[in-house]
């Protein structure tokens, strides 16, 4: 490798580094994006100069093949005629589904590296049977596991079992990420598709897939086997995704995305090439974490997550009825204006009704009146709120909410007695008291917004439906709670209406 090559490697490998730093404080996410993006750019510059300069033994054609640059310029229009306008005209809600289709096309691309590699192998150990084939750079004559050793610079058997790897977790990912993407964009069925003895029949496909790896580890040189371990992985990838509920598909999509990662370490591997194997690590760790991040805040496990089949009682059913019959006080737009009007501190608590009533431009407004009236204004969000990661984060970024005001749980909880007014909109499990009181809740050990110890709660929801945990919520029938039923965009810029009005 160049001096240049290595420079432009290891400055990627840097750049991506520091652009997943700053990707996790809002402040800096945006420049965060930039870095990595530019690290990226490195890496294709880099690889171009390989092409050009040395003719790598993993991705030469040799004299008479296909000029490799070819390839590499049609990856780069194809992929940016799609990428651009998909990154542009993408709308906030739909941006689980878009990562959740890149991270299949992540885990696809692994895949086809691990299948390149094996194929190249084939065709080298072929070529000294057919002299009239095109010189190639790699030793011809050696086995198919002779020539793997010489592509990934090791052991044969290392290099099988990374392509192994590449196209198991790739292919999982594929065709599980298709599938998450299909239940967030509503084209196939979002509750969680269960029958008895799934989670068997998925291990025995598990199996079924190692038991290939290690056929694929003793000769590599078998094909119908490495195909038969493409067929499984694709399968696998279906059938690990279709029993988990629509709601859990950022957990899903958070642990795709690491697979992706894992898969392009292991293509790495496979191909000797160093800069894939930190890259792919970086996004492998960087997922699990996040995967971590979002289990524990739901108070889940990721076992429960991945076999439970959470979400197949439909959200809103018995248990919300139920709340009906108890008492739940209720007040108009007008009526709870006079008690914002004179509060010196609010704390506003968004929720995925937030996102679905689009109401965050209304909310700011709202902010900006109650701040000009006099109160000190906080945006508490909850780290599982809504239906994806920084979903409220983003959302009130759009509507230009400034950082300073939004606080972590840490930062209201511990003063949420002083706080005159909390205002809730579309939250609703994420301010749950049961899952502080009641050790019989599903949410019981979720940390959630203690707006119950608030002065007043004004809760901005449709009606007393449970949310996404299925759940009923005494907070609705606390003293200190009042109801403002409706739509909650259209609650809000009715209290927007009064402030400006008087
Ligand atoms: P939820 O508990 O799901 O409650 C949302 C509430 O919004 C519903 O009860 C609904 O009540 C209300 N709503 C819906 N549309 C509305 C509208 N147009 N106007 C006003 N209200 C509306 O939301 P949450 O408190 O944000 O909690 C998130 C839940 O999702 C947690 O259980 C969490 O574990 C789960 N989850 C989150 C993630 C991530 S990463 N964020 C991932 C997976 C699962 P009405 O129907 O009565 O209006």
């Amino acid at each position: 490798m160049s001096v240049l090559t290595t420079i432009l490697f290891i400055a990627s490998a840097v750049m991506f580094i520091l652009g997943l730093r700053m990707l996790g404080r809002p402040e800096t996410a945006r420049r965060g994006n930039m870095v990595s993006a530019c690290g990226m750019g490195a890496a294709v510059a880099g690889t171009l100069l390989v092409i050009l300069t040395e003719r790598d033994v993993t991705i030469t054609a040799g004299e008479g093949g296909i000029n490799p640059l070819l390839f590499v310029a049609l990856g780069l229009v194809i992929g940016g005629v799609i990428g651009v306008p998909a990154a542009r005209l993408v709308k906030m809600t739909a941006m689980p589904e878009m990562v959740a289709i890149f991270n299949g096309f992540g885990g696809i691309a692994s895949l086809l590296v691990g299948w390149g590699t094996l194929h190249r192998a084939f065709e080298v150990t072929h070529a000294v049977e057919t002299p009239s084939e095109p010189p190639v750079t790699l030793d011809t004559g050696l086995s198919v596991l002779g020539v793997l050793g010489q592509i990934g610079g090791g052991d044969g058997r290392f290099v099988a079992a990374t392509i192994f790897l590449a196209v198991l977790i790739g292919g999982v990912t594929f065709t599980g990420s298709l599938v998450a993407f299909g239940k967030l964009a509503g084209k196939i069925t979002s509750k969680p598709v269960l029958y008895p003895g799934q989670n068997w029949v998925n291990g025995a496909l598990a199996a079924l897939a190692i038991a290939g790896g290690v056929m694929m580890c003793v000769d590599p040189g078998v094909y119908w086997v490495f195909l038969a371990v493409v067929g499984l992985s694709f399968v696998l990838g279906v059938a690990a995704v279709i029993p988990i509920g629509g709601g859990d598909m950022p957990v899903v999509i958070s642990l795709l995305n690491s697979y992706s990662g894992l898969a392009a370490c292991a293509a790495g591997f496979a191909t000797g090439n160093m800069l894939l194997i930190v890259v792919g690590a970086l996004v492998g760790a960087s997922g699990l974490i996040l995967t971590r991040i979002m289990c524990l805040a739901m108070n889940r496990s990721l076992a429960n997550v991945l076999f439970s089949g959470f979400g197949s009682v439909s959200a809103g059913g018995a248990t919300a009825a139920t709340g009906e019959h108890k008492e739940a006080k209720s007040l108009t737009p007008e009526e709870a204006y006079y008690v914002l009007e004179a509060a010196s501190s609010v704390v506003i608590v968004p929720g995925y009704g937030m996102a679905v009533a689009q109401a965050q431009h209304a909310v700011k407004e709202l902010a900006d009146l109650l701040e000009k009236n006099g109160a000190e204004v906080k945006f508490a969000i909850h780290p599982v709120a809504g239906r994806m990661p920084g979903h409220m984060n983003v959302l009130l970024a759009e509507a230009n909410v400034p950082y300073e005001q939004l606080a972590e749980l840490d930062g209201v909880n511990p003063s949420m007695e002083a706080v005159d007014v909390a205002i809730v909109i579309g939250a609703n499990d994420v301010v749950n008291p049961d899952a502080k009181n009641d050790p019989a809740s599903p949410l019981y050990g979720m940390p959630i917004v203690e707006v119950d110890r608030a002065r007043n709660v004004f809760v901005l929801k449709r009606s007393l439906a449970s949310g996404y945990a299925g759940v009923e919520n005494p907070l609705f029938f606390l003293e200190n709670t009042s109801m403002i039923f409706g739509d909650a965009k259209k609650t809000i810029e009715g209290l927007v209406g009064e402030f400006k009005s008087a």
